[in-house]
């Protein structure tokens, strides 16, 4: 008999830990490409991708030999000297996404953090807002992380509820509304609008097929930069290296996270031109980790594999196919509103009400079954497994979560 010793690992955790976070009740060991293992030796599908970190697949055998071979090499130098990797990944990095410079960061949320200070920077520079005057527009529904600077621009309480005051200089207006948005434009002291393309944390909440290239229309009237928060959405993840490039148009500032090092470090970046870019001068901003020749060889190779293996069209086609599927059982269910998504990140909606505990019970029930995903609100669940996945590993992937589902139906 096999002992479960999950409950070992948890209590450490509850024990002592912060309580910042709210786990689906299973214990990790190992991940190999689209699978991962718990401690019992238990095999799941991760339809999670640690919130699609791992585009290339866990533990990737190239994406781990660059940190291996770096790693026994030279890992950090700050940037106080130059190494002889930063500027190979620059030109990689700027040559890759067709952006003239790039600013190396760590986790997504200081690529936004990033994105923010030089859209001011531009702002008073370039565009001449009067000082302490520059603005920057969000949307509801907006997620960035976990910053001050982040959650000021939040409208979701558990994230600000007694954290503030908050930064100002923001305005938050309605998403997927742009007479709002040319409404807010008219103030001549906006700097820039940010946006994540598809809303990952609020639910994959996909907009109309026109509110991303008009909004950048709107912006470019204006004179405002727009800001891509592709920190969730891109690097194939929808079916495009960035998800922009299904409405045919570059933002002014690029930020990217997650999958950038195929969930093997944390690496993040910024792109944007040389305008914008160099405004930022010599002490005005960066990171010790920043730029380090372990992260910038990590990303090198997770930027390769996505190439190399195709990937976007693979999370364009079994994104597709996964809908198609799933739709076919989404018609009969009386549980099920919908499923929404592009490429392979994808949700589905279970009822109107944020408060229930459904999505967390049928969270479970997968995981019961042999897939982890995880509720985005009480009433959604994303679905967004690595792109390595084919298509036979789509049609068990959707057995299970059918199978799953059909315990949830109610009779009318
Ligand atoms: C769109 C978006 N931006 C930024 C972030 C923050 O990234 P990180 O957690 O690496 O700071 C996230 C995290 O989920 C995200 O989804």
């Amino acid at each position: 008999m096999t002992i479960d010793n999950s409950s070992y690992f948890i209590d450490l955790e509850n024990n002592y830990g912060a309580h910042n976070y709210h786990p689906l009740p299973v214990v990790l060991d190992k991940g190999e490409g689209i699978y991962v293992w718990d401690v019992n030796n238990k095999k799941y599908f991760d339809f999670l991708s640690a919130y699609s970190a791992v585009n290339q697949g866990h533990c990737h055998p190239k994406i781990n030999e660059a940190l291996i071979k770096q790693s026994s090499k030279l890992t950090l130098t700050s940037r106080a000297f130059h190494n002889n990797v930063l500027g190979e990944y620059e030109k990689f990095i700027t040559d890759y996404f067709g952006y003239d410079r790039v600013l190396p960061m760590n986790t997504g949320v200081e690529g936004g953090e990033t994105a923010v200070k030089l859209a001011r920077k531009w702002a008073y520079e370039i565009k001449g807002v009067p000082k302490n005057r520059a603005k920057i527009i969000f949307v509801t529904g907006n997620f960035w992380g976990r910053t001050l600077a982040a959650i000021s621009s939040s409208n979701d309480p558990l994230s600000t509820k007694n954290f503030g005051p908050f930064m100002p200089g923001y305005e938050i207006i309605p998403y997927n509304d742009l007479n709002a948005l040319e409404n807010s434009l008219k103030d001549p002291n906006v700097a820039a609008f940010m946006v994540e393309p598809i809303q990952g944390e609020a639910g994959v909440v996909v907009p109309d097929d026109n509110y991303l290239l008009d909004a950048f229309n709107l912006c470019k009237n204006n004179n405002v930069l727009f800001i891509a928060d592709e920190v969730q959405t891109g690097i194939a993840r929808t079916g495009k290296m960035i998800c922009c490039d299904h409405h045919g148009f570059k933002p002014d500032i690029l930020i990217l996270g997650k999958a950038l090092s195929g969930g093997v470090f944390p690496v993040s970046a910024v792109l944007s031109s040389n305008e914008i870019m160099l405004t930022i001068k010599p002490g005005e901003h960066g990171s010790t980790y920043g730029g380090n020749p372990l992260g910038c060889k990590v990303a090198i190779a997770a930027l390769k594999v996505v190439k190399d293996e195709k990937l976007c069209q693979n999370s364009f086609e079994m994104g597709n196919y996964f809908r198609k599927k799933l739709n076919e059982y989404i018609s009969k269910s009386n549980t099920v509103k919908l499923v929404r998504g592009k490429g392979l990140l994808n949700a589905i909606v279970i009822d109107d009400h944020e408060e229930s505990d459904t999505a967390w019970n049928i969270c479970l029930k997968l995981r019961d079954n042999g897939l982890l995903a995880k509720p985005t609100h009480g009433n959604i669940i994303r679905f967004a497994p690595p792109l390595t996945i084919n298509k036979t590993e789509i049609d068990s992937a959707v057995d299970i979560i059918v199978k799953s589902l059909k315990e949830f139906e109610t009779s009318e």
